[in-house]
């Protein structure tokens, strides 16, 4: 194919390791996991991998806490098992991205523990600290942003939980050492790094004040109980107003063309992705972040032809502005997020829903991430026993909302079950077995099991059905493979107006593909009478949820059935 990177054209797919595969029974995933399900991975289809941490960590944040940069979490293995994952990935052409947690460490860091120890000890200025809270600033998860230290008399800074304490990036220390770790994993062949919570690295200089009238689990409470459109909006500006002074703050591109020039001495394209929505971190499109995850696509209650048009619109336009034009990069889920089919069904039409959400992130024009689980369908499994959850922030919201906002514990619990992420977190169904074949029967896996496995959501039932969610996608990854301009084309779209159905091509020099998601129940008439791409050519199918021929002669319309994915190529007619 063409002059693309290899990120450009690959999918990429999440493994969050807690819960992906557990290969030494102890109910927690692991590397010998992993290593195991490759050979799963290469048949479905994939070509790269986004690892969430696999650092040690105490866990109050899911690694998302790390206490050691340049080793293994002891409960996922060794550096060995960690360097046999590598190796055997790339025997298989898989490429690996870790996960890179700039903004903070856990609070058990050696780096912590000494600079928490005095004000005097040689990492005293490697974290954020004041004699008295400046402000009123919230931390995202717990509440008040600045935590007291006897030891020192002292404040420190975190936008997380209070055990992920911010780095002070303004001291070239932190740097040096931070830039030792990325290139220990680059040195060892890893392909690069998705960037977590990027935008919290630097704060408004000025440390200003927010303005919202309550704090962070009172602001939670009222997003629950918001109902009106007006009351959700102000809602949603009490959210950003709360933060706005804690993000972005200067500084920040300096520091991503650091970074990017060190993976740049490498050779192979390592490539960087930035969890944020702003195109800005890309640089002049080539000398900060390769790719930007393409949140506004997501960041719906429903996916809808006019959302994405809009999405497209606005996302294509910006990247191309850019001096040299940005690459975009599309999902629908991850470990922070409700797991798609729970999040974007409508109770009625799941199943058929979840196949164009997928066809949607495979065709469009970008770099596709997909979350571990998605692919057989696995559901939100609400904990409401608060004593099971794992992600800290639910278990402080409950406590919040019991002890400070006087909800009762019933509510409380099952509020607290629907924020926490760990009901899209819950272990990977494998086969219709006890545990869904995470663990064996008599384990206690790290969060409980969604018991619909038993339902069929699982890998080994779906192998063996034909019609299964997982073939489903296993054929339309086969198919974009096999078709460049899905991968490399541009994105044309073709209807500006149905709310019911979304039509697009994908066009090279070479190739012209035709794509149709009918989100209707109802089918669709496709007029093709003024289209000059399509007209008097004859299209060959390609991949059709329904019944089709495989190709149709020079047709002048053609009529899509309820939610269909349609792609056809369109063929000069002979
Ligand atoms: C990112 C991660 C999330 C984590 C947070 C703090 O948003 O995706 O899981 O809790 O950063 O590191």
């Amino acid at each position: 194919m063409s002059k693309l990177k290899w990120w450009q054209t690959a999918v990429f797919y999440q493994i969050y390791p807690r819960s992906f595969a557990d290969g030494n029974h102890d109910g927690i995933g692991d590397f010998k996991g992993m290593i195991e399900k490759l050979d799963y991975l290469s048949s479905l289809g994939i070509d790269a991998i986004w690892l969430s941490p696999h650092l040690p960590s105490p866990n109050w944040d899911c690694g998302y806490d790390v206490s050691d940069y340049m080793d293994v979490a002891p409960e996922y293995g060794t550096m060995q098992d960690f360097k046999t994952f590598l190796a055997e990935s790339h025997k298989r052409g898989i490429r690996l991205i870790l996960d890179l947690v700039l903004n903070h460490t856990s609070d058990e860091h050696r780096w912590f523990l000494e600079s928490k120890s005095s004000r005097d000890n040689p990492k005293a200025d490697w974290y954020v600290w004041v004699d008295t809270p400046p402000n009123n600033w919230q931390s995202c998860f717990d509440g008040d942003a600045w935590t007291y230290v006897p030891d020192r008399d002292q404040y420190y800074y975190h936008y997380f939980m209070r055990q992920q304490p911010d780095l002070n990036w303004h001291n070239p220390e932190v740097k040096q050492a931070m830039w030792d770790a990325v290139r220990f994993w680059l040195d060892l062949g890893v392909d690069g790094y998705r960037l977590d919570a990027l935008g919290t690295i630097f704060e408004d200089p000025n440390l200003t004040p927010h303005n919202v009238p309550m704090n962070l689990a009172e602001l939670r409470r009222a997003s629950e109980l918001a109902k009106t459109p007006s009351e959700k909006r102000k809602i949603e500006r009490y959210w950003h107003d709360m933060f706005q002074y804690q993000w972005g703050g200067p500084g920040l591109h300096d520091l991503m063309k650091e970074l990017r020039a060190i993976l740049d001495e490498y050779d192979g394209d390592r490539m960087l992705v930035g969890e944020d929505d702003n195109i800005d971190y890309m640089g002049n499109g080539n000398d900060e972040l390769q790719l930007v995850f393409n949140f506004p696509l997501m960041r719906t209650e429903r996916i809808t032809p006019s959302h994405i048009r809009l999405n497209q619109k606005n996302r294509l336009t910006q990247l191309g502005k850019l001096p040299v034009p940005g690459w975009p990069c599309n999902t629908l889920g991850n470990h922070d997020s409700s797991r798609i089919h729970t999040r974007y069904g409508d109770k009625q039409h799941d199943a058929a829903l979840a196949r164009l959400h997928a066809a949607l992130v495979l065709t469009l024009k970008g770099t596709p991430f997909l979350y571990n689980g998605e692919e057989i369908g696995m559901d939100d499994y609400i904990i409401t026993d608060p004593t099971k959850l794992r992600d800290t922030m639910a278990t402080w919201y409950y406590n919040s909302l019991v002890k400070d906002l006087n909800v009762n514990p019933e509510e409380a619990a099952l509020r607290a079950g629907e924020m926490s992420r760990d009901k899209n977190r819950t272990p990977m169904h494998w086969a219709n077995h006890p545990n869904a074949g995470f663990s064996p029967a008599e384990v206690q896996t790290w969060l409980p099991v969604n018991p619909d496995y038993a339902r069929g959501i699982n890998v080994r039932d779906e192998e063996h059905n034909p019609a299964s969610l997982l073939n489903y996608y296993k054929l339309l990854l086969k198919m974009r493979k096999q078709t460049p301009a899905l991968i490399e084309g541009e994105y044309i779209p073709l209807n500006n107006r149905s709310s019911d159905y979304f039509a697009f091509l994908r066009k090279t020099d070479q190739q012209i593909v035709l794509v149709v998601l009918n989100f209707s129940e109802s089918s669709v008439e496709l007029d093709f009478s003024r289209l000059k791409e399509i007209q008097g050519r004859n299209l060959r199918v390609l991949f059709s949820s329904a019944e089709r021929l495989l190709t149709t002669k020079s047709p002048r319309g053609l009529t899509i059935s309820p939610f269909e994915v349609f792609v056809a190529e369109v063929q000069a007619s002979k």
